[in-house]
């Protein structure tokens, strides 16, 4: 394994779990323009990577505001854009360690976050989080059972670990959104939204079709706070048909 399809985030350096405490805060915005001063041992991509988080500003927004990833404001973005959280909302959460997505949802009103991750996570009232593979058959009812009901909202963040052989991983990525976008329409509520990290040419014109014909509203968007360097961008369904 070489990293993730996330290229966001560093894959080994990266903390998983556990809330951002406040006294990370003044750290981080001191950290701000920050230049790492020992290299030794560390690989170049790595290197970049911490030098790219210690003058990020989302990263330090995160560690002031308490949330526990920098992606927890792609979301906020998201929603501001197309209001996709509302009030007592029953939301699953694809992909969802460390767990800003689910944090950011509960924040807005959802009443019951069910998150599923190959990572441990620290608890978060108002969340079941599961670990586990998405990919695994048993996956998609050990979430249906966290949600208690048919859900408003589903939310795929999920970054596939990547090989470094162009053509598994393109597979593996199509294969993580293909998943999720039939376990959505699997458990959506008539006018219940989608939304997932694809990358470039990561949805298959299959599924693009299927959700085109299942949801009135299918929409891509790359949020600010989704690096300009990132092949990522968020797909978008609202308005699911049933
Ligand atoms: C970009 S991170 C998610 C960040 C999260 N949305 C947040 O706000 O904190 C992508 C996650 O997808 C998870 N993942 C990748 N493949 C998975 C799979 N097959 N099943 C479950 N989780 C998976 C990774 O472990 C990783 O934590």
């Amino acid at each position: 394994m070489s990293g993730t399809g996330d290229d966001e985030e560093e894959p080994r350096r990266r903390r998983r779990s556990g809330p951002v405490t406040k006294g990370g805060d003044a750290r981080a915005s001191k950290q701000l323009r920050t230049r790492v001063k020992t290299a030794r041992g560390r690989k170049h991509s790595s290197q970049l990577w911490l030098n790219r988080q210690l003058n990020d500003p989302y990263v330090a927004k995160a560690r002031q505001e308490g949330y526990r990833s920098r992606a927890a404001y792609k979301l906020t973005e998201l929603d501001d854009k197309f209001g996709l959280i509302r009030p007592g909302m029953r939301v699953a959460d694809l992909g969802a360690a460390p767990g800003g997505w689910a944090q950011v949802a509960l924040k807005r009103g959802a009443s019951h976050v069910a998150g599923v991750d190959l990572l441990e996570m620290a608890p978060i009232p108002g969340a079941i989080l599961l670990q586990m593979d998405f990919t695994d058959p048993d996956a998609p009812a050990a979430l249906k059972r966290a949600l208690g009901g048919p859900a408003d909202l589903v939310l795929s963040d999920l970054a596939p670990w990547t090989t470094g052989h162009k053509a598994t991983d393109h597979l593996r990525i199509v294969a993580l959104v293909e998943a999720a976008a039939y376990f959505a329409m699997d458990v959506l509520k008539p006018g219940g939204g989608f939304v997932a990290k694809v990358f470039q040419g990561g949805a298959s014109q299959d599924v693009l079709d299927a959700l085109k014909s299942r949801f009135e509203k299918v929409r891509h968007y790359k949020p600010p706070a989704s690096r300009s360097e990132s092949a990522e961008t968020f797909l978008i369904a609202q308005g699911f048909r049933g």
